[in-house]
């Protein structure tokens, strides 16, 4: 989308700092300033890389694109399941590698796994020199230059969670893709029995209204036309007198703003006004992620989930009656401690009778720290079983995603274009509807709207071929 992502180096000035002329940003750093972040995660986590580098970016860094030539490394990290801090661990293993060729490069670990082991993750992993967590981002900077100086022994942590920080008056350096994603909510107030977010990540904390709206001002003025809201219980948000319907409306009516989705919403928290604000904006996307879990009420008892099945068979029906042509998706946890064969089934039963147009299936994943943990011992399903039903229960959503997806082909949808496809010549689009489409484009194309007829699927993604130039977007298409 713009050109400077496709640099190897490129400069971290924050789009803020650019446009007031370089303010905040102290000028040229006396140690090594070349930065890289992998991330790792939601999309959230990948939000908090960019505000990582805004802040570094203030601070002199440069970004670079791989850790060959970076003076830091830093990986954001996730911590929802074992395997995603498996992965985590080996990369920093693997990492070692450019420390050992250059002692003065800082490797540091932060996001969600480095706050929830914190010191551990020093001990554990030689070579780690600094572990931060989400809400310890603003001492980055300096705790970095301190180590780099060896004003500071390497092994330092910064753990604090903090009920105010909402990074407030930070620009993040946004550079993924043609969406501006944009945190309106960090933190969560929900307990889930399996879900270790609300320890990593502290209490719900939401963003004053006035500065989102002024961050989406900004993200239209550097070119994004789509702007995504995050928070982890996204809709439960309110500052004041603000709901998530009244900033889902304000966003949508900003200047420039053509799109706007929302992630991750909680099914208790999709009220009638959020289903009116997205019945009658027509930047709002007709997509809603609706996480449900289980089918089963013994089983979202114990999630702590507080809904039923039919609770939520009651918003969906609401939803799809509200908002016609609505695409919604799910997550699902299977093999949670206690699910019974009759329980799976019941989770089966709901995805059959829903019907999502989209699906994440999980096995559960123990958390250390979290309340289903501490479930007996007799109550957890072996990897075998858990492995087996989500086998199933993903053959038995991937057959309704493709039936769905095959009645979709021979219409017309608007796409956003954000990237080229692995087949040459082709480009990927996104429908309204989060549906992706492949067609033939160059990337002089990407972060265009186009028209596009849907010719076939792969059961999950589209083909397409453009219609007309394929450049008369700005229509509602598919309703
Ligand atoms: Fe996101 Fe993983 Fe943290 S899903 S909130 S990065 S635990």
């Amino acid at each position: 989308m713009n050109a400077s992502m496709r640099t190897n180096l490129v400069s971290l000035q924050s789009p803020g700092a650019r446009r007031a002329g370089g303010r905040g940003v102290r000028g040229p750093r006396p140690l090594g300033s070349r930065v890289y972040i992998e991330t790792y995660g939601c999309q959230m986590n990948i939000n908090d890389t960019e505000l990582m580098e805004g802040l570094l970016a203030e601070d002199g860094f440069v970004r670079v694109d791989g850790p060959e030539r970076a003076d830091v490394i830093l990986v954001n990290t996730c911590a929802i399941r074992e395997h995603a801090e498996r992965r985590v661990r080996g990369r920093i293993g693997e990492l070692q590698r450019y420390r050992k060729r250059r002692p003065e490069l800082v490797l540091g670990v932060t996001g969600c796994m480095a706050q929830r082991l914190g010191p551990r993750l020093i001990e554990e992993a030689a070579g780690v020199d600094l572990v931060a967590g989400p809400d310890a981002y603003r001492g980055l900077p300096d705790l970095i230059g301190s180590i780099q100086a060896s004003a500071i022994e390497r092994g330092q942590t910064l753990l604090e969670l903090d009920a105010d920080e909402n990074y407030e008056g930070v620009d993040s350096v946004r550079r993924q893709g043609v969406s501006a994603w944009i945190t309106v909510q960090r933190g969560c107030d929900h307990r889930c029995t399996f879900c270790i977010v609300p320890y990593v990540r502290g209490g719900e904390k939401n963003r004053a209204p006035e500065a989102i709206l002024a961050e989406t001002r900004r993200a239209v003025a550097d070119g994004f036309s789509e702007v995504v809201l995050l928070g982890q219980t996204v809709n439960s948000y309110r500052a004041g007198d603000w709901d998530f319907a009244t900033l889902l409306r304000a966003v949508s009516r900003v200047d420039g703003i053509r799109r706007v989705r929302f992630t991750s919403p909680h099914p208790n928290d999709v009220t009638p006004d959020l289903l009116g604000v997205m019945a009658e904006e027509a930047a709002v996307c007709r997509q809603l992620h609706l996480p449900v879990q289980s089918g089963s009420n013994r089983v979202l008892k114990r999630m702590v989930r507080r809904y039923t099945a039919e609770a939520f068979l009651a918003r969906v029906e609401a939803t799809r009656r509200e908002v016609p042509g609505i695409a919604l998706s799910t997550d699902v946890i299977v093999g949670f401690p206690g699910e019974t064969e009759a329980d799976f089934a019941a989770t089966l039963d709901l995805m059959r009778s829903v019907r999502f147009d989209d699906a994440y299936l999980y096995r559960y994943s123990k958390r250390e720290g979290t309340p289903a943990t501490r479930f007996p011992a007799a109550d957890f399903v072996s990897d075998e079983v858990s492995g087996e039903r989500l086998e199933h229960l993903i053959g038995v959503h991937r057959a309704i995603q493709r039936e769905i997806n095959e009645s979709e082909v021979g219409s017309e949808r608007e796409v956003l274009v954000e990237r080229e496809a692995r087949s040459p010549g082709d480009v990927l689009g996104r429908t309204e509807q989060n549906k992706v489409v492949a067609f033939p484009g160059d990337p002089t194309v990407i972060g265009d709207y186009m028209g596009v007829r849907l010719t076939g699927t792969t059961g999950a993604t589209f083909m397409g071929e453009r219609l007309g130039d394929g450049r008369e977007g700005g229509l509602r298409f598919g309703t």
